[in-house]
């Protein structure tokens, strides 16, 4: 079963919106195996966000992640990077569709609310930025079967 990381971004946290940002991805069927509020230092938010250093906006970046806590999360169940991705929306609020998160909560600049991990390998790098071993919970639910097929 695929796993992918999650942020609920400080204004998604600001907004009230953890608690709706989690519900979406519940409801959609995907098992949550790990979960924690955090207030990330410039150290995590530099490594996290390593592959932007030295763009024009990584110091905006950097500054916005670790103004106010976060909601860290992990997510499993078939495809998650991808489903979640999907469910996320575009990068830019504005452009992202309705019925995405960032399409239907968010709409300027890049206040957008959440991140998700962009491909599997990349999921495996961020979950241990996050998490240890022993965070992540592996179990199943009496209506996984109802959702997973088998
Ligand atoms: P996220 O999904 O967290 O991953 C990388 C982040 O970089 C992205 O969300 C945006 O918030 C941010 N980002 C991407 N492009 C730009 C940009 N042109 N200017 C500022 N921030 C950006």
């Amino acid at each position: 079963m695929e796993q992918t990381l999650i942020l609920v971004k400080p204004d998604g946290v600001q907004r009230g919106l953890i608690g709706t940002i989690i519900a979406r991805l519940e409801q959609r069927g995907l098992r949550i195996v790990a979960l924690k509020m955090l207030q990330m230092d410039r150290a995590l938010a530099e490594r996290h966000y390593g592959e932007h250093a030295g763009k024009f906006f990584f110091e905006d970046l950097v500054s916005y992640i670790s103004s106010s806590p976060i909601v860290a999360l992990v997510a499993e169940g078939p495809s998650a990077v991808s489903v979640v991705r999907a469910m996320v929306g575009a990068t830019r609020p504005a452009e992202a569709a309705p019925g995405t998160i960032r399409g239907d909560f968010a709409v300027a600049g890049l206040r957008n609310l959440i991140h998700a991990s962009d491909g599997v390998e990349r999921a495996k790098v961020e979950m241990a930025l996050f998490f240890k071993g022993d965070e992540v919970f592996s179990y199943t639910r009496d209506v996984d079967k109802w959702i997973y097929e088998k």
